[in-house]
């Protein structure tokens, strides 16, 4: 799937670009805001923090994943990223299984220069589950 965004989705993409100007990002510059939903509708909010111990930093998505689970949701509807820089950001692989832990959310994103909604499974076709792959062994 990648669709064009339905109004409600256009909105999440704009509050996680709001969100992008409170990231911590002094080492790459490139300052990113996500925004995920789970099942109460309610936003969760996270940027990226980077550390000059640079494998120390954390995307913007899991930090806003993390802010979900202390809510107490278990489950991902939607998760919305955006750059600062307005420059195109789908999350990285790292954050795709961190995300897929939580179903298949729909991602919306810029894409080709445009916000696109795309689903986590056409963006990680295979995420790893302990003892996935032992069927055919
Ligand atoms: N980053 C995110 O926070 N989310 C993404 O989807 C892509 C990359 C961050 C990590 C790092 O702080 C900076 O952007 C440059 O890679």
């Amino acid at each position: 799937m990648n669709r064009a965004p339905e109004p409600a989705e256009r909105l999440l993409f704009q509050e996680a670009a709001t969100l992008a100007a409170s990231a911590y990002a002094p080492y790459s510059g490139f300052a990113v805001g996500a925004v995920v939903v789970g099942p109460s509708g309610r936003s969760h909010h996270g940027v990226n923090v980077e550390s000059a111990s640079y494998p120390a930093g954390l995307c913007a998505e899991r930090a806003a994943l993390a802010a979900m689970v202390v809510f107490g949701e278990r489950a991902l509807r939607y998760v919305a990223v955006a750059a600062a820089d307005g420059r195109d950001c789908l999350p990285c692989g790292l954050c795709l299984q961190a995300l897929a832990e939580f179903g298949d959310p729909a991602i919306v994103a810029r894409l080709g220069g445009e916000v696109r909604v795309v689903l986590l499974r056409d963006l990680l076709t295979t995420p790893f589950a302990r003892g996935a792959g032992e069927a055919g062994r």
